[in-house]
């Protein structure tokens, strides 16, 4: 399978000169190698105001635009909401549905996760699904219900291959406390099990140009959802390299 590594910049940078320059680092050594790539994905997730410009300025390159997030009704009185058709009209192919962030403060729920993941399929892109577990639900050793939870609520009546599943330790996102690679490809091999052995699963959490050879490799992750360390361009060429 393709492997897709996933850059989930966040709320950053805090200028479109900053997110200009990140973005054309990476699209530059993507050239570079693009003779001898096997073909991997790579979608870039900046805030939604960047993304007219950075997919403007992408033409002709194989970097592909994804969102963060979108409201799940094409249009209407949704104040502040951007919807999949929206995000479509700029250029975006793939949308992260659900992060573990946007569960925590924004009350997103596995109901609000299959609406959205819904809508996306709906308008053609591509849902990036995250699920994961806690430190605590992990410690009480809930990992697996809390995985399944998730995705028997979030992804009910949902074409499975169509759709990426990202496992994403809650845990491990931002802290620098990657999971050992043994135990996320157990945790991928349970994914598997709950769903179809032909569903794409990328693993997120602190991963970082050391670790991702392990997961993509050792683990055979089908990718990679990239926070902090997609923010360096030169670490995240190096990751894209550990997956050809
Ligand atoms: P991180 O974030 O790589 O900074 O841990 C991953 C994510 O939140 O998707």
């Amino acid at each position: 399978m393709k492997k897709i590594i996933v850059a989930n910049w966040k709320m950053n940078p805090i200028t479109l000169k900053e997110a200009e320059d990140i973005f054309n680092n990476i699209k530059e050594s993507r050239e570079k190698l693009l003779r001898s790539d096997s073909g991997t994905e790579v979608v870039i997730c900046p805030p939604f105001t960047y993304i007219e410009h950075l997919d403007y300025i992408n033409k002709n390159s194989n970097l592909k635009i994804g969102a963060q997030d979108c409201y799940w009704e094409e249009k209407g009185a949704y104040t502040g909401e951007i919807s999949v058709a929206i995000l479509k009209g700029l250029g975006v192919q793939y949308v992260i549905i659900g992060h573990s962030e946007r569960r925590k403060y924004f009350m997103e729920t596995d109901e609000t996760v299959n609406q959205k993941t819904k809508a996306v399929l709906e308008a053609g892109l591509t849902p990036i699904v995250c699920i994961g577990e806690t430190q605590e639900e992990r410690e009480l050793e809930k990992t697996e219900a809390v995985l399944e939870k998730e995705i028997e609520n979030g992804l009910k009546d949902i074409d499975l291959s169509k759709i990426v599943i990202a496992y994403e330790p809650i845990w491990a996102i931002g802290t620098g406390n990657a999971c050992d690679v043994e135990e996320a490809e157990r945790m991928k091999e349970v994914i598997q099990k709950m769903t179809n052995k032909n569903i794409k699963i990328i693993y997120g959490g602190s991963a970082n140009a050391s670790n991702a050879e392990g997961y993509l490799k050792q683990a055979d992750f089908d990718g990679l959802l990239v926070g902090g360390a997609s923010l360096k361009s030169q670490e995240f060429v190096d990751i894209i390299n550990k997956a050809l």
